[in-house]
């Protein structure tokens, strides 16, 4: 089995252990918001990787028309139920299903990072293409590369994967894809017994 096929399936089996276990984090929820601040009148905004829809796509609702994009049929389904008013789209981040310039923002959060690094720089050349120009996007990374397994993630039993290409990384392939970078929030200490928090990158498509 392919490592997407492997991270599609494993979000396909532990779809609701996913939505179960997501918690509502305030700190990202403050990411979102600035980041939405910083929007002029958004009409169209892609939640890339939207898993079961929550917290960050129900909130896109609030904003502008949401579209939610996932490879996980099964994180789709939960998210028709838990935020009915978003439009769901199965498709991969490599390859949008959508026209060029029809966005005005994209979020991706803990998306991103299950790709394999060699195929980071695609998908960030997929949000500038959708992206209308001066359009923005809002995605997680770590503070650097490392990749990682788990043969028993949320202790389901099912195998999931990350591969994350880190900060420097991320700000170059930004660069690469005609993005300027607006705004970073580094990953906070760590508490004991807290899971690690990521780092934010907002980007602005250069018109
Ligand atoms: C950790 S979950 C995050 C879900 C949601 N963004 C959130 O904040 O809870 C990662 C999601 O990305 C999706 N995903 C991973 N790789 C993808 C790809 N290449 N194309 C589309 N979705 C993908 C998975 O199916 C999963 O729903």
């Amino acid at each position: 089995m392919s490592e997407k096929q492997t991270i599609r399936q494993g979000y396909d089996e532990l779809a609701e252990t996913y939505a179960s276990r997501r918690s509502v984090d305030e700190r990202e929820l403050r990411i979102l918001t600035t980041f939405l601040n910083s929007l002029l009148e958004p009409h169209r905004i892609l939640d890339a990787g939207c898993g079961q829809g929550t917290p960050v796509l129900s909130r896109l609702c609030k904003e502008a028309t949401a579209i939610g994009l996932d490879f996980s049929q099964e994180q789709l389904r939960i998210a028709a139920d838990t935020v009915p008013t978003a439009r769901l789209v199965h498709g991969d981040m490599m390859t949008l299903p959508f026209r060029d310039d029809v966005f005005d923002a994209i979020t991706a959060y803990d998306s991103l990072i299950h790709l394999p690094l060699s195929d980071y720089q695609t998908a960030i050349e997929e949000f500038s293409r959708v992206l209308c120009p001066g359009g923005r996007v809002l995605l997680s990374e770590a503070p650097e590369e490392f990749e990682r397994t788990n043969s028993n993630w949320l202790d389901s039993n099912v195998e999931m994967r990350w591969s994350m290409a880190g900060a420097q990384a991320t700000r170059t392939q930004l660069q690469n894809a005609g993005f300027t970078v607006v705004n970073e929030w580094d990953a906070p200490d760590r508490d004991d017994g807290d899971d690690p928090k990521p780092p934010f990158f907002a980007a602005r498509l250069v018109a």
